[in-house]
């Protein structure tokens, strides 16, 4: 489905969406969507240069935006933007964690082994993909509680049904979001409302800043074996388009999945049903 379609099909007119790592690859795809779709998107990034540039990208009669600085690991950045997003929008309707992602240091390969991957580089990704995602869960699922009602959207990873080699914090981290996924559902339909939904999506390989060192050749461009092992391993042949999240997200976020809670949907070409043989 292209973007025009999508924006058709779906309506989040008067809808609150807020997005952590919003300027990043697939969360500024989901924002451009999103407002295509008239929804109010707050875009919560450490990066604002990158968050301006994603705006000029959004259509101008559609929807409303905001841009707000926050650090998904510090507490009080988040809870002043939720307090911004509030006076602006009036509500928080929807999270997309989106802020996340590895660590060359946290790879093994070259000059790192396992035994010396070195702890901080282990423990940012841990942190930034695990404790990213719970604290913002915390600052804005209050508001979803008071209301009695929200959708929060995770993203893992195909790595977090089986670990892929070589990411070892990497794949703990998104194997975590992804039981915490299926945690917080059942914790905000008991303890609050069962109009609070939590589900996670699980993309497969999408070839953006934070995978390219892995997948292609910095000086020629070309797969490299591990880039050419994951195509052959994808019944569809290709690596993932950021545009190809969007129909499972708009639906994940849209009332049209109300009876859908706790899951983690994988997004992958086929990756994680291909044994191989
Ligand atoms: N790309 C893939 O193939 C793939 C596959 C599966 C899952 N995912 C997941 O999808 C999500 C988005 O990935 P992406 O590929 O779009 O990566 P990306 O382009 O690097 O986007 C991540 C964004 O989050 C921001 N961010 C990082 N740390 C932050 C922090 N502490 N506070 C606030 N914002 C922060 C980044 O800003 P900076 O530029 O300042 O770092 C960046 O704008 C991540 O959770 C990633 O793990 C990606």
């Amino acid at each position: 489905m292209n973007l025009e379609e999508l924006t058709k099909t779906f309506d989040f007119t008067g809808r609150s969406i807020v997005i952590t790592g919003g300027a990043g690859i697939l969360g500024g795809e989901m924002a451009c969507a999103l407002v295509g779709c008239n929804a109010s998107v707050a875009i919560l990034d450490r990066n604002l240069v990158l968050a301006e540039n994603l705006v000029k990208r959004f259509e101008t009669n559609r929807g409303r935006h905001l841009v707000v600085c926050c650090d998904v690991l510090k507490k009080d950045t988040l809870e002043e933007a939720a307090r911004r997003i509030v006076a602006e929008f009036g509500r928080v309707d929807c999270l997309v964690n989106c802020a996340g992602g590895n660590n060359p240091r946290a790879t093994t390969g070259g000059d790192l082994s396992f035994f010396t991957l070195p702890e901080e580089a282990l423990r940012f990704v841990l942190d930034l993909n695990l404790l990213g995602t719970i604290l913002p869960s915390q600052v804005f699922g209050k508001y979803m509680a008071e209301q009695k009602k929200g959708v929060i959207l995770n993203i893992s990873s195909m790595n977090a049904l089986r670990p892929l080699t070589r990411i070892p914090a990497y794949s703990a981290a998104k194997a975590s979001v992804s039981n915490f996924t299926q945690w917080l559902a059942v914790h905000m339909a008991q303890e609050y409302s069962p109009s609070i939904r939590v589900n996670a999506v699980a993309p497969g390989f999408f070839l953006t800043e934070q995978n390219r060192f892995l997948l292609t050749d910095k000086q020629t461009g070309a797969l490299t074996k591990r880039g050419q092992k994951i195509i052959e391993h994808t019944p569809v042949g290709r690596f993932g388009q950021p545009g190809d999240l969007l129909g499972a997200v708009l639906w994940l976020l849209s009332p049209m999945s109300e009876f859908v809670t706790g899951v983690v949907l994988p997004i992958d070409g086929g990756f994680s049903a291909y044994s191989g043989v």
